[in-house]
């Protein structure tokens, strides 16, 4: 009798995938791996997806997914929020790019000065295009107001990918994350292990330190309060780069949640409202090193040039805008949180009913999952636990979620089901 074997995963992926294994294919051809961002790059290949909406998402070949990607952490109101929509569409029409300045940037701006704790009494805004160029810009100003080179950063504590940006991001910590940082570069960042003072200490106590920049996910109000003391007892500026944690921890962002303000934040992805944007806010003092003046000596050596093709662009405004208004009430925060709660309780009862090993943590509205006895790496371990939650009708982004105030009960549902059959399939292909 001749044995039926059960398909593999990715036998079962490749047979439900074609279109996207063709655009795959063509997409190869074009770009470095296929892929536009690293965080779309897995195994045995990414869906293609055609179209969204509030929570959904779908692909080329018609399977609808629960979407945690949620535009990298942008889409805290989901896909296609109407408000959002309509003054995208309408602005769309009215012209993309004036070559000028408009009333949709200073409004936009006006909302951050309102809504976040360190633009408000005075503090002040100034556009870009990304969270990379946010942290890269948020730096020089450092580095230009206290005139020293340095800036400490922690380990793995992830601010774009810029040069700066790309030291201090994995064991061996002295090596960065990318090919190609010239050396020079590396010399100015000092990367130290997060939640340890006496670390920071020794870190500032040269007295060369422009800036600390800092992420504000899971750290505690006391250590961020000591963090700030400390930096500015040493002369130095502290950074909050909330590009994801912005209007997500609360309408104010981790700061207001955490209740540390800093000298200046960094912003891009909600803050946008799921178009191309980023920001910098915070003390005047420093961010009128931006100021043009009538004086030539400050023109040419002592502001901080600014150009920027792209920066406060009227689309990306309207968009700003609309989400803007919208999550400067905190019920929107409160409802994604709730979700990500009964969600992290629905994966928890299932590790533990599966008696596998592991967590699911992560603050407010973030999830993250967590395997303590994985049998294959954690590169690996991503790609198949993503795979396995895409055949459920899940896509998370590697082993974290993004939840918006848009997710649902169904959506839970269905997800703690995905999660259940991901844990059975990843246990029978031998990952866990
Ligand atoms: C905390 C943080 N800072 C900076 C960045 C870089 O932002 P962007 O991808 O817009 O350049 C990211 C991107 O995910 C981020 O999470």
């Amino acid at each position: 009798m001749v044995q039926t074997r059960q398909a593999t995963l990715d036998e079962q992926f490749a047979l439900r995938h074609p279109k996207s294994a063709a655009l795959f294919a063509e997409a190869q051809r074009v770009f470095p791996s296929g892929v536009t961002h690293d965080g779309r790059y897995t195994q045995p290949y990414p869906i293609y997806v055609t179209h969204a909406r509030g929570s959904r998402k779908w692909d080329a070949d018609g399977h609808e997914y629960v979407d945690y990607f949620g535009g990298h952490g942008a889409l805290i109101l989901g896909h296609c929020h109407p408000a959002i929509v309509s003054a995208v569409t309408a602005q769309a029409a009215r012209g993309s790019h004036f070559g000028a300045n408009h009333e949709l940037e200073v409004r936009w701006g006006q909302l951050v000065q309102k809504i976040v704790p360190c633009a408000q009494n005075g503090g002040m805004v100034k556009f870009v295009s990304s969270g990379t160029e946010a942290t890269l810009m948020a730096m020089r100003l450092a580095r230009a107001y206290t005139g020293r080179d340095t800036i400490v950063k922690f380990r793995g504590h992830f601010h774009g990918w810029h040069d700066y940006a790309t030291v201090g991001m994995s064991d061996p910590w002295d090596q960065p994350s990318s090919a190609g940082i010239p050396r020079a570069v590396q010399n100015t960042m000092r990367a130290v292990p997060v939640n340890d003072v006496a670390a920071l200490e020794q870190a500032l106590s040269p007295g060369d330190v422009a800036a600390v920049i800092i992420l504000l996910n899971g750290l505690s109000t006391e250590y961020l309060t000591q963090v700030r003391d400390m930096a500015h007892r040493h002369g130095t500026v502290l950074i909050f780069d909330e590009v994801i944690t912005g209007f997500r921890y609360a309408p104010g962002g981790a700061q207001e949640y955490k209740r540390v303000t800093p000298d200046l934040t960094t912003h891009a992805k909600i803050l946008a409202g799921g178009y191309p944007g980023g920001g910098i806010c915070g003390s005047s003092e420093i961010l009128r090193l931006l100021e043009h003046r009538d004086d030539a000596a400050w023109q040419r050596g002592r502001r901080i040039a600014h150009p920027g093709t792209f920066n406060a662009n009227p689309v990306s405004s309207a968009a700003g805008i609309a989400c803007l208004e919208i999550v400067q009430d905190p019920a929107i925060q409160r409802k994604a949180a709730a979700t990500a709660d009964t969600l992290r309780a629905g994966l928890r009862e299932k590790l533990e009913r599966r008696g596998i090993a592991g967590s699911v943590g992560g603050e407010v509205s973030l999830l993250n999952v967590s395997f303590s006895e994985p049998k294959v790496d954690a590169r690996r371990l991503t790609f198949r636990f993503r795979t396995a939650m895409q055949m459920g009708g899940v896509d998370f982004s590697g082993l974290s979620a993004f939840v918006s105030a848009v997710h649902d009960d169904r959506d839970v549902e269905q997800t703690v089901r995905a999660f259940d059959q991901a844990l059975v399939a990843l246990r029978e292909e031998g990952a866990l």
